[in-house]
């Protein structure tokens, strides 16, 4: 661990230096979060990539343990997405999976798995969530599987029945020819669950929902038709899906704005707060920063920070976790690691695991209409670290800053780890990496590299003052 000093930080900011103020609340305020859990930031695997990511790519097992190491718990993690919707279970297959594709780059139209994948899923040690097909109509295949994943999966938190509903049309054999309309979708996946459930025997079983969006389909709305037919016991939480950018409008500046951030996930907070009247969780159970990989901006740092301000405003908002899509190996933009390099968002997702590690509840402190973020951190009802975010675009040229004063702090030194990197555009593989707290992750391997750095600033009259550059985030342990 190398201490530097205040006066080292600031005389690396020369230029335009602005100012502002946040008091931290002795107590959480009103508007913080309920209480967090354990482990909020995880991981999405896409179905058929599954057993490549556990057998065929090393740096999986220790990115996931980097994270478990800061909270003591595994990232939770979800295996699903399209190709769950393309895939039949074959009880007699010794393949995890089976599937052939014309190009390595490609995802398969069709495929099948067999018991070792639900097998190999049962090996992980944290929770799974476990998307199966609904899309092909094929509910007593569905049945095998869910049956044998209850019976063999300790760690399976729930099961999803199709993945993106709100994409399926007219022509999927779940739709029988008619139109796929979303009172058409309310009533499959009632119909599914409570035969699902029926034959299993299960309650609190399904990731309800998994609608990309909020509509047409809209969890408020599927909430309210279980309720109605009397089957939201058989659902364990409610799942969102959400992208901010696509591939032909990818913005980062847009991406990683703060006061972005909180339009783009505006209309989630009924579907929230809808999961919640019914007495259940709210997840995003599968979630990155653009689809189909980004035309180019997700592989960047401000993809990294989008992923902390993004965990912090939703996890505020009362999402339990949020489940970052890994796509195709070798073909993915917005992944956190491949068999090569541990890309940028992977620094984002650690720096977001740090802050919230142990947390018990969050709370904005600003009022998320700037560039500026601010959250108290708390733990048994007291402030434990400040979140800071300068999220001001940086691309070239003498990096502008901003000084955030913290006032009502307890003790008289407090200490801080900075996410950073030289430009909003830096990637990794281009040879700009990211640091989180100096320090860096292994290519290939994951392996977390170099001495620790933590800054120490005095406090002064309950105060102090921090410099965070354009494009930088700063964990301030008070
Ligand atoms: C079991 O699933 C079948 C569909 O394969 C369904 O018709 C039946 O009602 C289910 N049984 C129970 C007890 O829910
Ligand atoms: C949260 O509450 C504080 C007052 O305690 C207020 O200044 C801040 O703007 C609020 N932020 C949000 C996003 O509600």
């Amino acid at each position: 661990m190398i201490a530097r000093s205040s006066a080292w930080l600031l005389s690396q900011f020369v230029s335009s230096a602005l100012a502002i103020s946040f008091n931290v609340p002795a107590t959480p305020p009103e508007n913080a979060s309920k209480q967090l859990s354990a482990a909020p930031v995880g991981v999405s695997l896409e179905f058929f990539t599954f057993p490549g990511y556990i057998n065929d790519v090393p740096a999986t097992s220790t990115c996931l343990e980097n994270l478990k190491d800061l909270t003591g718990t595994w990232p939770p993690m979800r295996i699903g997405g399209t190709t769950q919707d393309r895939a039949t279970y074959d009880a007699a297959s010794t393949e995890p999976v089976t599937y052939s594709v014309d190009d390595p780059a490609d995802a398969p139209l069709t495929l099948t798995y067999g018991p070792s994948f639900i097998a190999l899923a049962s090996e992980y040690a944290g929770s799974v969530v476990l998307g199966l097909n609904r899309r092909l109509n094929d509910i007593a295949n569905t049945i095998s599987a869910a049956s044998l994943a209850v019976a063999e999966m300790g760690n399976l938190r729930a099961i999803e029945l199709g993945n993106e509903p709100n994409f399926f049309t007219s022509s999927d054999p779940i739709a029988q020819g008619s139109p796929w309309t979303a009172s058409a979708d309310y009533a499959s996946q009632i119909s599914w669950q409570d035969a699902v459930a029926g034959n299993l025997s299960s309650t609190d079983l399904f990731s309800a929902g998994v609608y990309f969006g909020t509509d047409p389909m809209s969890i408020a709305d599927l909430a309210a038709e279980e309720v109605e037919a009397g089957t939201n016991g058989y659902v364990k939480e409610y799942s969102s899906h959400n992208y901010p950018q696509s591939q032909n409008t990818a913005n980062l500046a847009a991406l990683m704005s703060h006061s972005g951030i909180a339009d783009n996930i505006a209309p989630f907070r009924a579907e929230i707060e809808a999961a919640d009247a019914v007495g259940k969780g709210h997840v995003f159970g599968e979630t990155n920063s653009a689809t189909q990989g980004g035309g180019g901006i997700s592989p960047t740092f401000g993809a990294a920070l989008w992923i902390v301000d993004y965990v912090m405003q939703l996890v505020s908002m009362g999402t339990e976790a949020l489940y970052f899509h890994q796509g195709t190996i070798g073909n993915c933009q917005y992944c956190w690691w491949g068999r090569y390099t541990t890309g940028a968002p992977y620094y984002g997702a650690y720096f977001a695991t740090m802050a919230l590690a142990h947390a018990d509840q969050i709370a904005p402190l600003d009022d998320q209409s700037s560039s500026l973020a601010a959250y108290a951190i708390y733990q048994g009802g007291s402030p434990v670290k400040v979140l800071l975010y300068n999220s001001a675009y940086y691309t070239s040229g003498t990096r502008p800053s901003e000084t955030f004063t913290l006032t009502g702090l307890a003790s008289s030194t407090v200490t801080a780890k900075r996410l950073t990197a030289p430009y909003s555009t830096s990637r990794v593989d281009r040879g700009e990496s990211p640091t989180v707290a100096g320090q860096t992750f292994g290519n290939g391997d994951c392996g977390v590299l170099g001495e620790e750095v933590v800054e120490s600033v005095d406090v002064q009259g309950g105060q102090a003052s921090f410099t965070v550059g354009a494009s930088e985030a700063l964990l301030v342990y008070l």
